[in-house]
This record gives C-alpha cells, sequence and structure tokens, in this order.
C-alpha cells in the first residue's frame, strides 16, 4: 500500500482542533450574508490570500476577525458539522476539539448557545457517522484570569458536556503560570487540564504546563525539544504531545517542514500525533498533515502507522474504549 492510501484509509483520532479554526471562507461569506453582516473582503479568493502569518498574532488577529460571522446556535452547529462530516469521509473516527467560549461571550454571543450548537452537532455526527467526540474549554492566555474565572464558571454548569480545559491565543508573555489558580479549581471541578505550550513559548512555558497547570497533555511542545532535561522526562512520563505540521509552517514555527520535528520526538520516545490545529487557515485537514510530514521527512509505513496508534493512545477515551479502537486500529495495521 503506497502511503497516501495508508493515510486516508487509517482509523485515527485528531487531538489538536479548534472548531473556530475549520471556518472555510465559503461558510464565512455565508454566514455573513445569513447574518446581515459585512466583511471587509470582497471575494473568497482575497480571503484565501490574507492567510500569509509571519507570526502566531497574525494569524490570531484573523482568526477572532472570522468568527465574528458566527452568531446563531444553528451557525455553530453548521460549522462542527460541517468538519466532522470531513472528518469521516478522512477515516477519523474519535475528536477531541478545543472552542474559545471568551472570543464568542466577548461579543455578546451566549455560552448556551456555543455549547449547545456545538453540542448538537456531536450528537449528530455519533448517530450519522459513529463519530464519538469530547469538548475542551480553551481559557484564552492573553486575557486576565479573572476572566478565565467567570468562564470556568459557566462550564461548571456544563459538565455533562465539556470534558477537559486547555490554554491557547498569544503564548509569548502569557505563561501558564498565569493561569496556574484557575486550573487548580478547574482540576477539582473534574475536568482534565491540558495546554498550549512551546509553540512559539520557550521550553520554561512546556515545565510550567506540566508542574503548574499538571497538564496531562501537551498542545505543540515543539520547543520542548530545546531542553534535554525536559525531553527524558515527557518521555519517561509519556505525556502526549499534540503536533501540528501545516500550523507550524503556516506560522513559521518550523518554516520548512523538512527540518521538522516530529521525526526526533519519535525517536526520542515521545508519545506524538500528528494534527491540524486551525485547518481552513493552515492549508490543510488531518490527512493533509500527514501527507505533508510523510512527504518531507520521508516517513516509513511503520512510522506512519505509529503516529495512528498514537492518535487513540493520547486520546482521553475510557480504558475499555480505547481498547477497542486499538483493536480495529491493529486489524488495520495488520491487513496492509
Ligand atoms: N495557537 C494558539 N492559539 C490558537 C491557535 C494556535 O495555533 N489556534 C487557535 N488558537
Ligand atoms: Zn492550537
Amino acid at each position: 500500500m503506497d502511503s497516501r492510501t495508508l493515510i486516508e484509509t487509517m482509523p485515527k483520532a485528531e487531538l489538536h482542533l479548534h472548531i473556530e479554526g475549520t471556518l472555510e471562507p465559503e461558510m464565512m461569506f455565508a454566514l455573513a450574508k445569513r447574518n446581515g453582516i459585512s466583511l471587509r473582503y470582497d471575494s473568497v479568493e482575497s480571503i484565501r490570500k490574507a492567510y500569509d502569518f509571519g507570526s502566531l498574532q497574525d494569524f490570531l488577529d484573523l482568526y477572532y476577525e472570522g468568527m465574528s460571522v458566527l452568531i446563531t446556535r444553528q451557525d455553530f452547529f453548521d460549522l462542527t458539522f460541517a468538519y466532522l462530516e470531513k472528518m469521516n469521509a478522512q477515516n477519523v473516527r474519535h475528536v477531541e476539539i478545543f472552542f474559545d467560549p471568551q472570543a464568542h461571550t466577548g461579543r455578546g454571543i451566549s455560552f448556551d448557545t456555543v455549547l449547545s450548537g456545538i453540542i448538537d452537532a456531536f450528537d449528530r455526527a455519533r448517530s450519522d457517522f459513529g463519530i464519538s467526540a469530547k469538548l475542551i474549554l480553551c481559557f484564552l492566555r492573553h486575557l486576565p484570569e479573572e476572566e478565565a474565572f467567570v468562564t470556568l464558571k459557566q462550564a461548571c454548569r456544563c459538565k455533562d458536556h465539556i470534558f477537559a480545559v486547555g490554554l491557547d491565543s498569544s503564548e509569548k508573555g502569557h505563561p501558564p503560570s498565569k493561569f496556574e489558580r484557575v486550573f487548580r479549581e478547574a482540576r477539582e471541578q473534574g475536568f482534565v487540564p491540558v495546554a498550549h505550550a512551546g509553540e512559539e513559548g520557550p521550553a520554561a512555558y512546556v515545565c510550567e504546563a506540566i508542574d503548574l497547570l499538571q497538564v496531562q497533555r501537551i498542545d505543540h511542545g515543539n520547543r520542548a525539544l530545546e531542553d534535554p532535561a525536559l525531553v527524558a522526562r515527557i518521555a519517561r512520563q509519556q505525556i502526549p504531545m499534540t503536533v501540528c505540521p501545516l500550523s507550524n509552517r503556516r506560522l513559521q514555527v518550523t518554516p520548512d517542514l523538512k527540518k521538522h520535528p516530529l521525526r526526533a520526538m519519535l525517536n526520542a520516545g515521545l508519545l506524538v500525533t500528528v494534527n491540524s490545529d486551525d485547518p481552513s487557515y493552515f492549508g490543510g485537514y488531518i490527512n493533509d498533515n500527514f501527507i505533508a510530514i510523510q512527504e518531507a521527512l520521508d516517513l516509513n509505513q511503520s512510522e506512519l502507522l505509529a503516529l495512528g496508534r498514537n492518535s487513540f493512545i493520547a486520546s482521553f477515551l475510557s480504558d475499555a474504549e480505547k481498547r477497542a479502537a486499538l483493536d480495529v486500529f491493529d486489524r488495520f495495521a495488520a491487513s496492509v
């Protein structure tokens, strides 16, 4: 089986995906029209042309602007269901999705509107496609911790629907330590902690995420490789890392994918997975990320299968669900 066919047919999970980052320019236009909002772009092509980012902040500015077209429960349903339909076609069997409630409540959209639209789509995808889904609420790290506490209070009313809490947005200058108290409260309330760390920020932020936030997964984590003692620790504890190759290229974290650290991470014994982050903005969904990194690093079949298997091991599925998913995966692996 050639690499592309293997990637496309392999059962897999996606663990690093911002639902607002799946907003395709076509849908942005359609929702702007439906909601009577005017955009500063006159065509889909002109939007795509603007996706030429020099840094994480360049991207975030457009990302927050783009999501201003999301107003109603139906909008959040349409956004989420469109993503899950694509995942069904890409043989993704399980997803763990980030959402940024503060980016919506901050412009007058209620927490319940956002959450109910997303959960409606999860329910529909489970029944239509058999895809399972978990939701991760991200605190925006450029905002004060007090505002994260307000958001956590809203999440506590909806524990049945929100599994984990994460930390995203502008990393530099906003270390995990800024959110130590709200993460402690979130853990006490039963939410599993994860955080973006070491995307643009230093290895020390990854240490803080582990020590202070007690994260059970590191989102990105690229710059952890600058600290060998930290790498050894992450490998020993098998703390999963959610790597996003096309994001790293588009945000200039690793402008040349041939120099991407993914193979070094695998060789160091890290539990790494491949994900798409914000696929509409970064040029591809999960299978495109697998294909791009396979071509850049010439990953072989056993490396691709290890990455696919890791996606289930690194997930927050229950032990029984993991065993069932890995059974299916191992039967696939034996057939290639
Ligand atoms: N990094 C940090 N924050 C984000 C990202 C990202 O790649 N995508 C959406 N919010
Ligand atoms: Zn991300």
